[in-house]
């Protein structure tokens, strides 16, 4: 599995962690984003990033990061055929997965420590799709998107 991890100045330190964590499990990394955590960066490029490269089969997942996670998910929610899930803990990062098959999981450097950050990630590279009733779901937000992203 290959992942695109991108973040603003205020998602650098903790990008620093997530990119030596899944390199230490062997996962491939493409880093993009803020390259100091002093220099304002755009959460907007950051997210752009991300979500261009899943689109472009170079990742098959997504980790955004930005202060709160909010500007940075928004972003990656507004391209077609995205779904970027913004979690808080581990419970949230493994159902962004499990109900709602989300390939990219954004999240707050400023509000969720290290220890959580590190096992959302693994939550969120663990957890397969349950399909199911949640893939009905998934193709009622496909067709929405069919119909408002022309
Ligand atoms: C940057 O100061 C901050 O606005 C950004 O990281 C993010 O929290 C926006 O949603």
């Amino acid at each position: 599995m290959k992942i695109t991890l991108a973040s603003d100045h205020a998602g650098y330190d903790l990008r620093m962690k997530v990119k030596e964590h899944l390199e230490k499990k062997g996962i491939e990394v493409i880093d993009g984003g803020a390259t100091t955590g002093s220099e304002p960066y755009s959460y907007v490029l950051a997210g752009q990033k991300i979500a261009n490269d899943i689109l472009e089969g170079k990742a098959d997942r997504g980790i955004a990061i930005c202060g709160t996670g909010i500007g940075i998910s928004i972003v990656v929610n507004k391209f077609k055929g995205i779904r970027c899930g913004l979690c808080s803990n581990e419970y949230t990062a493994r159902m962004c997965r499990q109900h709602n098959d989300a390939q990219v999981m954004a999240m707050g450097a400023r509000v969720t420590g290290q220890a959580v950050a590190l096992s959302m990630v693994d939550a969120f590279l663990d957890e397969p799709f349950a399909g199911d009733r949640h893939a009905v779901r998934v193709n009622d937000i496909k067709a929405q998107e069919e119909e408002f992203f022309k």
